[in-house]
């Protein structure tokens, strides 16, 4: 919700809560998934996400006890890599994916990562503006990164501390 020049929480995102996602929320984190990539993660991949080791976090966004949304991530070697995050697009621009990012790099930062990590499809207009406002910064292109379409993905980066 935008007042002015100032985004502020809607009723949605106000009464939406982040917990650890378990393997009964994965019928709604594919539904979501189906709905937001053209090749999309399956099950598999999402409970070997799930395995605990100590370095993933995998979360989800709850909305009156509906999952709406949901973010995986590695950190490994000081640094932390955001893998998947998608909003149910019945929820999206209300704050849901900002929420998950903050919560990424708080997370992230939190246990001592240095640097946050991500690729991101070349032409993905909506991701690319939710990561930059988060202060990521495009470090690199990785060349027919997504094997199916042959499309390309930057690579972005979010220092902990900013170089001097
Ligand atoms: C990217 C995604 C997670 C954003 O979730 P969301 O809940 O809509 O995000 P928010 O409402 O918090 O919006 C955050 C910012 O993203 C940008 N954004 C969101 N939707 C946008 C759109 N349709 N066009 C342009 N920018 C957009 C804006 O910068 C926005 O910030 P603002 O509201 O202060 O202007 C969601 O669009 C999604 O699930 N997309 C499909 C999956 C995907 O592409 N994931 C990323 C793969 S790298």
């Amino acid at each position: 919700m935008i007042t002015g020049d100032r985004a502020i929480p809607g009723p949605i995102l106000v009464q939406t809560r982040i917990r650890p996602m378990v393997r009964e929320d994965l019928d709604r984190v594919l539904a979501i998934e189906r709905q937001s990539f053209p090749y999309p993660w399956n099950r598999a991949f999402f409970e070997e996400e799930l395995v605990e080791n100590g370095r993933t976090t995998c979360l989800v966004s709850v909305y009156q006890g509906k999952v709406v949304g949901y973010y995986t991530a590695w950190h490994v070697a000081g640094e932390s890599s955001l893998n998947k995050i998608g909003v149910d697009p019945d929820f999206r621009g209300q704050g849901i994916g900002s929420r998950l990012v903050e919560d990424f790099l708080a997370s992230s930062f939190g246990r001592g990562s240095e640097d946050c990590f991500l690729e991101v499809a070349v032409n993905n207009g909506p991701a690319l503006a939710l990561y930059e406002k988060f202060g990521f910064e495009k470090v690199g292109v990785r060349r027919n990164y997504y094997a199916q379409t042959g499309m390309d993905a930057y690579v972005m980066r979010k220092k902990r501390k900013e170089e001097a």
